[in-house]
């Protein structure tokens, strides 16, 4: 293999809008996380980027959802992920966000590159309009229903009822989810990277020069490449984005899928001012970690980019994972089938090695997997603590009981001696060589096969008898448990950061090189060791029945969910979000209709505060005789805001039936206007 002077490692950006969960990180963060310690105790040259990617129709969909600006919401989850990512101990160099100025220069100037060089092709096509927001319609913001299943809310792109892919001309009955109005086709003009042109150059360079991919990623990509690759549109219609720079394209910007890779570039230009040797130098090895979803983009698309600008280099790798499930069912971030990162570290406060070894050990890298809370409590207390805590805590206390808590002298060694010290530095070798394969799962097995030696060891030697007759021979024996200690605290480093730096706090070990693993004389005679504490702690049948039941309570209010049609909750928010609402009562004084509408009414409104107008959508419920009179619930400090010409101060409260009927909410007894509603 070529020998390189550098590594680029970079993981998926994730989209900023929603939490990272357990299937991100078993799929690409821990993986890349590990890798990267890795090569840095092996002394090698290594950044690791990553960032949040803030751009898509799924964000705009979300903040119109919210009724706040896009940026509001990625602000939000860009916190919430990069903190996530520092609490389970991923350690980017740099996390950057694709909101970033620095980002917007690098993909626009990406752009104008290959549009200067001829790349693109421009084709004017049909797609649908929204007359009354006056913009185009991405996919997903068109519904209809499904021409295969009869589903009367799918989308422009997907039928989620019958799975079917579709496309927004295909749907019976269309309709913009901005307005509600039909849309209509009109002519737009995009710009299209014409991958079918390079597919000779893609074929050689994944088929032929890249054997050595994982199966699931070279399989994927043959059999794209099989079906025949197609020009790829890379602008939209959409006022939120990277704008195309090009002149007369304004409203456009250029496709999430475009502009996302390039914030690799973005993030390693934001980390160093160095950043084009880790860009355009050969001598560099890129390796992409990412989920199955995105093996055609860093296989196929952004490869296609780089070549076609000519000064970046390739991918060398692409070690894509699969799926990870939970309990037996797809994550879902809209199902709320999922644990949270946040929310484990609530319920299972400073075990983020138990959470980063269990998604290790089951790992989807060759096909989809199942996280389960049993076996996560399986493996915490019959390996984590049962195999590797047992080990160490028995060699330390042992020593702190015998020799006072420093390394006895080795004295003559037995045959079972020697062997067990000559199967450290091959325990690296193996460990070494399937992480250099992205064999994760294998690799942390290889590691805790060292832990499991120790606890053979002292099994086997029993130095708690041997003490009262032979000293000399107790002393050898521990201190070889402790030189397997110290080389399990560099073995383990990439898998579990914070139990090996405690370890190594415990032992009074600094040292970090993997070249060490496999010495005998890592603690010389006589070091004293630090104060021994536990590493790990079991989890009890209590803690994991309450993680169940919570994940039956989401199935049972999905099931009942889906039932009654209701929409489902809200996400959640703070009491201060709640506390900024300023909710009174209110009567009704006068009612009138909205001259020209169907659904307005105008109200006056005794808010006890002052005397309002508020402006509502209820005309086709009640008349205006019927509800004056009557006492509200009415917020009072909702920004004013003009319908039909009318300033509206505020929104009254109603409940809503899933078929749209509409009722009031009434005070039991009449209170004073003005009362709060809390
Ligand atoms: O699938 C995803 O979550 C994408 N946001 C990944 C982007 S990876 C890269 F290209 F930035
Ligand atoms: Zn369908």
């Amino acid at each position: 293999m070529k020998k390189f002077k550098r590594h680029l490692i970079t993981s998926a950006l994730p989209y900023a809008n929603g939490p990272i969960h357990i299937g991100h990180l078993a799929g690409v963060y821990i993986p890349s996380d590990i890798y990267t310690r890795y090569l840095r105790l092996k002394g090698e040259d290594v950044i690791h980027v990553c960032g949040s990617d803030e751009h898509g129709v799924p964000i705009t969909l979300k903040a119109r959802q919210e009724g706040v600006s896009p940026q509001v919401i990625v602000d939000r989850y860009h916190e919430l992920n990069k903190k996530a990512f520092e609490d389970f101990g991923i350690s980017f160099d740099i996390y950057s966000r694709t909101t970033a100025k620095i980002h917007y220069e690098t993909a626009s100037e990406f752009f104008r590159t290959l549009y200067d060089k001829g790349v693109f092709i421009e084709k004017t096509t049909e797609q649908f309009y929204d007359e009354e927001a006056k913009q185009f319609l991405a996919d997903r913001y068109i519904t209809g229903t499904c021409p295969h299943c009869g589903y009367e809310k799918a989308y422009g792109d997907q039928c989620e009822q019958c799975g079917s892919s579709l496309s927004p001309t295909e749907l019976i009955n269309p309709r913009s989810t901005i307005s509600g109005s039909k849309p209509v086709l009109r002519k737009t003009r995009h710009w299209y990277l014409p991958l079918d042109r390079y597919e000779p150059f893609l074929r050689k360079w994944i088929l032929q020069d890249h054997k050595e991919w994982k199966t699931n990623v070279y399989g994927q990509c043959k059999s794209w490449l099989d079906q025949g690759l197609q020009p790829r549109a890379v602008s939209r219609d959409l006022d939120w984005g990277v704008p195309v720079p090009v002149e007369g394209a304004e409203g456009k910007v250029l496709y999430v899928w475009f502009d996302a890779p390039i914030g690799y570039i973005s993030a390693t230009r934001e980390l160093t001012p160095d950043w084009k040797k880790y860009w355009k130098d050969p001598d560099t090895r890129m390796i992409h970690f990412i989920g199955k979803d995105n093996i055609v983009f860093h296989c196929i698309i952004f490869p296609t980019m780089l070549q076609t600008e000519g000064s970046y280099i390739l991918p060398d790798n692409v070690p894509a994972n699969e799926f990870l499930n939970l309990e037996g069912d797809k994550i879902s971030t809209s199902r709320n089938w999922a644990v949270w990162l946040h929310e484990y570290l609530e319920e299972f406060p400073g075990r983020q090695d138990v959470l980063r070894y269990v998604l290790t050990a089951n790992m989807p890298e060759t096909k989809d997997n199942d996280f389960t809370w049993k076996d996560f409590q399986a493996r915490n207390n019959n390996e984590l603590v049962a195999i590797l805590g047992n080990f160490v805590n028995r060699a330390l206390v042992l020593t702190n009981k015998y020799f006072d808590g420093a390394v006895p002298p080795r004295g003559d060694l037995s045959d079972y001696d020697r062997e067990v010290l000559e199967q450290i530095p091959l325990m690296r070798k193996r460990t070494g060589h399937s992480l250099d394969h992205f064999r994760f799962r294998e690799a942390l097995k290889e590691a805790m096969a060292l832990a499991r030696l120790g606890n053979k060891y002292l099994a086997d030697t029993e130095p708690w008898s041997l003490i009262k007759t032979d000293r000399d021979q107790v002393a050898t024996i521990l201190n070889i448990c402790l030189q397997i200690t110290a080389n399990l605290t560099l073995l383990l480093e990439p898998f579990l950061p914070f139990s090996m730096e405690k370890l190594r706090e415990m032992i009074r070990f600094g040292e970090t090189d993997w070249n060490l693993i496999g010495g005998s004389d890592l603690l010389p005679a006589g070091h004293t060791l630090g104060t021994t504490s536990h590493l790990f702690s079991k989890i009890d049948d209590k803690e994991i029945e309450a993680q169940v039941a919570k994940l039956q309570a989401t199935k049972a209010a999905n099931e009942e969910g889906e039932k009654s049609d209701l929409p489902p909750q809200k996400e959640e928010i703070s009491y201060d979000d709640f506390m900024k609402m300023d909710i009174r009562m209110a009567t009704i004084v006068d009612a009138v209709k909205v001259p020209k509408t169907k659904k307005l009414l105008q109200l006056t409104l005794d808010t006890g505060i002052d005397r309002r107008t508020v402006v509502s959508g209820i005309a086709e419920y009640f008349s205006p005789e019927e509800i004056v009179g009557k006492q509200i619930a009415v917020l009072v400090n909702l920004a004013p805001r003009k319908i039909k010409g009318i300033e509206s101060q505020g929104m009254i409260l109603m409940a809503e039936d899933p078929d749209g009927r509409l009722h009031f909410i009434i005070p039991e007894e009449a209170t004073e206007n003005g009362a709060q509603v809390r």
